[in-house]
């Protein structure tokens, strides 16, 4: 069990589109990458994370975390039992989309808010190596669809529409909270 160190926005390994995990590897149960995993999932937690992928801890590689029961951050979401997803790949992206304030632990001070598609199909290996597929709605399709971005070297800044809304948590908290309650 470790918690590793989080790259922040100006870290190349943030824009860097991530490495195909050889499912191979995930075989050998004490093997380095199921410790690896483990590593995330305990870095997610301790940073108070819903989500985490690899790059976000100095790994380019295809593998994504998620786990949310009421996080202070977004209080009232419908919760995410722990999930580890290898090679995540999405499909068939919702026209109906909703917004709603993301925030990075990569940029760990701003909320900004973002448009994403309200489902998302999602394809993708679990940390056994068992092939997943299925539609995914609402906050989880949200959170998969910011931890898929770090994948392919993007962050949920370049899905802003209009920068005007983005700000510190402190500001959010104090100008925006509030007056919407999409979050
Ligand atoms: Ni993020």
């Amino acid at each position: 069990m470790a918690v590793l160190k989080v790259a922040k926005l100006g870290n190349p390994v943030l824009r860097q589109v991530a490495k195909q995990v050889d499912l191979k590897e995930l075989s050998d149960q004490q093997g380095e990458l199921q410790s690896f995993i483990d590593d995330m999932i305990d870095t997610m937690r301790e940073e108070g994370g819903v989500g985490l992928a690899a790059p976000q801890v100095n790994r380019s590689l295809q593998i994504v975390v998620l786990e949310y029961e009421n996080n202070e951050r977004y209080p009232g979401e419908s919760s995410i039992p722990v999930t580890a997803l290898i090679n995540p790949v999405l499909s068939d992206y919702s026209e109906e989309k909703d917004s709603g304030w993301e925030s990075c632990l990569s940029l760990i001070d701003f909320r900004g808010l973002v448009r994403r598609s309200r489902s998302v199909t999602l394809n993708a290996y679990d940390r056994e190596g068992n092939k997943i597929e299925k539609r995914s709605t609402g906050f989880e399709a949200v959170v998969l669809q910011h931890e898929i971005d770090h994948l392919n070297g993007k962050v949920f800044l370049d899905r802003m529409e209009d920068l005007t809304q983005l700000a510190y948590q402190e500001e959010f908290e104090e100008f925006w909270l509030k007056k919407d309650p999409v979050l």
